[in-house]
Formats: C-alpha cells, structure tokens, sequence
C-alpha cells in the first residue's frame, strides 16, 4: 500500500515527470566511453571561453549566497534589450520562468494553450500547478495560430509559443506573431519562447525573412513575455541561467514566487561574460547553419523526411520506429533523441554537432539505415 499516495498533492499524483537523456558524465573517473550527445540541442562548442574565465573567478566567493537579484546581470540585459531594469527577471534556466508564470498566473480551473509537439516543460509547468493545457493540432509541423486563437476561452491565461519550436524546428515569422499577439485577448498572456534566438536570426537573413519583433511589444505594453536562455548559444546549459522579459507588474509578481537564491553566483558571472562574447556566438552559430545544411541533405539521402530548421537541431522522419532507430544509433556511440512520447514515434530530434560529430553521426545512420 502506498504510503503518500493520498498525502502530496492531486497534481503532483497526476503529473508526468520529465524523460531526460543519457546524462553526460559527472564523474572523472567514470571509464565509460564517450557518448555523442546529440540529444539536448546543447552547444558543441562547450561554454563560452569568456565564461570559463568568469566561472574560474567567481569560485573564489562560493562560501557567499548569490545576489538574489541578479542586479548586475538585469542590468546588463536591461542596457542588451533596450528595455526597463523592472522588465527583466533572471531565473535558473528559462525552464525556471516557465515554472514561475505558472505558479503566478495558472490555477486548477484555468487553462493554457498551445501546440501538440511542443516543448515538455508547458505541460509540467501548467500540470505541477492543477490547471489543464489545451494542445491544438499541428500545421505543417509547426505551430496553427488560428487553431490557438480558437481554443482560447475564458479560462485561459497563458499561450506558449515555441518560436523556433522544439521539436519541429520550425519558425513562425514577425508578422504572424504581431497578427496573433494583437487578436489575443486581453486576459491572456502570451509568452514567446526564443530560446534559440540567435540561430533564428542567422536562418531568417538566410531566407531572407523577418523573424522576431518580440521586444517591440514589450514597449507596446502588450500583454507578452519573452524568454531567453544561456542555455543554448552561450553554452552554459549545465549551470543554469536564463531569463524572461516581460510588463514590470507581471514580473514583479513572478519575483515574490522565485526560490530564494535560485540563480548562483558562478551562473551569474558566467552568464555577464557570455552576453557580448561574440567569437563564441559568432562561431557557434555559423557552424550551426553550415552544418543544418550538410546533415540536412546527409539525412535526407538516407530517404528521411528533414523539416527545414531554425534552430539548432533537426527534425527527422526516419519512417519507421524511430525509437529502435535511435537505440541502433545508441550502439554506435552518437544519443539522438526519439519523439514516441511527442507523438510522433517515427521521427528523430537531432541536435546539430560540430563537423566532426555530424560525420560520425551520418555514417553511424547509412550503416544503421544499412542494417535494417
Ligand atoms: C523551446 C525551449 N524553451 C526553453 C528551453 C529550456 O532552456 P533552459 O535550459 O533555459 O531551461 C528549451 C531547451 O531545450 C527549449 O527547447
């Protein structure tokens, strides 16, 4: 007989915990042989070198809490953004402001939207707080914005757009979101999720399209929340330090629901040195696009559906179990992430390795694709 069964929470009996991957190693002296992570859309690169310095420094001042502010890094993505100090709130990862939008906005009896195929953590987040996600089907595997405007009701207090989305990839251009953002009621926050914003950017010059207005309407006084991470360009994913952007009230409310010291003081130098290390940036990006491009017809070779990107994975429909696909590529040493649990069992998410990786990768899949 279960012991706490009937004593935690209803949502915490309901909910669904996360399904992470294989974890990297944390141990020196693990004789395990390494593992080609493409399965988190983590930075190949590693951190910004910038970062490391900063990391090495802070050390020193561990024995003391952090700020619980984050005041020097607010300031500093205040001056970055252009916006208000009051407008900005840094958590530990964007995942962290998730949770907090949540927690401040959502409530058994009230909803949030967004698309099936989605990124995890909306689900969590709205799940841990007793509200219900409305999940609207996909178009074109990405986001339908007609199909969420629909399914908002008076219930509703959060969207969550994915832009680009994880796992598709896929990108929804400014002047979609600026439609969308002034046709959503005013009693709904919509909270814009660029968490890989920079590899956007890069793609839409690329294609020659506007991606991303999403401060303007900070200054517009709209009723959006804009997140960004370190997790992704800057490479800090492990340390955890993100941040969202958002109308000064909202934010103020989310802060009095923060856990105290929640962002360390080695994150916060880490994250103020990555800001404007642009070799890092610079670098990380353009081998994220080149590489899009290789691994793109690499796989499409192979006869896999590949969903044009913008960000720094791949969305890949390998046309059959992608799970067992995924396990043969396991046995070839490269982690690739399958999507059974996002709906889509027979599609891949791989995330965009440097050059080297991307070979092993592509002749660890021909000899896979091979074999079955
Ligand atoms: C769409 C999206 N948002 C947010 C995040 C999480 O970022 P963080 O590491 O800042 O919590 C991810 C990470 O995979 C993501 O795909």
């Amino acid at each position: 007989m279960s012991r706490f069964f009937d004593l935690v929470s209803k949502p915490a009996r309901e909910m669904s915990s996360y399904l992470p991957t294989a974890p990297a190693r944390q141990a020196p002296a693990d004789t395990q042989p390494r593992l080609i992570k493409l399965d988190s859309n983590e930075n190949p690169f590693g951190p910004s070198a910038r970062a490391l310095e900063a990391m090495r420094s802070a050390l020193a001042a561990t024995h003391t809490y952090p700020d619980d502010d984050c005041t020097e890094l607010r300031r500093r993505l205040a001056t970055h953004h252009s916006v208000p100090l009051e407008q900005v709130l840094v958590t530990a990862g964007s995942t962290a402001m998730l949770g907090l939008l949540c927690h401040t906005m959502l409530a058994s009896g009230l909803n949030a939207v967004t698309s099936e195929r989605s990124f995890v953590v909306y689900a969590m987040a709205v799940h841990a707080t007793g509200a219900q996600l409305i999940e609207t089907p996909m178009r074109e595997d990405g986001f339908d914005l007609d199909a969420i405007l629909n399914a908002i009701n008076e219930d509703t207090r959060i969207v969550f757009l994915a832009n680009p989305n994880n796992p598709t990839g896929t990108v929804l251009d400014a002047d979609a979101v600026d439609k969308f953002v002034a046709e959503v009621p005013g009693h709904v926050v919509v909270v814009l999720d660029e968490a890989y914003y920079e590899f956007a950017v890069r793609f839409a010059a690329q294609r020659k399209v506007e991606y991303s207005r999403s401060l303007d309407y900070l200054g517009q006084g709209a009723s959006v929340v804009v997140l960004r991470t370190f997790s992704k360009v800057h490479g800090l994913a492990g340390l955890r330090v993100g941040y969202g952007l958002g109308p000064a009230e909202l934010m103020a409310y989310c802060a009095r629901m923060r856990d105290t010291y929640s962002v360390s003081s080695v994150a916060q130098a880490a994250a103020l040195a990555a800001l404007d290390d642009q070799n890092h940036i610079g670098r990380t990006v353009s081998n994220n696009a080149a590489q899009a491009q290789i691994l793109g017809v690499g796989l499409s070779e192979l006869g896999y559906r590949v969903v044009p990107t913008a960000a720094n994975f791949l969305y890949c429909d390998v046309g059959k179990d992608a799970s067992a696909f995924a396990g043969r590529l396991r046995g070839e040493g490269v982690s690739v992430r399958a999507l059974g649990v996002w709906g889509a069992p027979s599609c891949v998410r791989v995330s965009i390795g440097t050059p080297e990786q991307n070979q092993i990768l592509l002749n660890s899949a021909r000899k896979v694709a091979g074999a079955s």
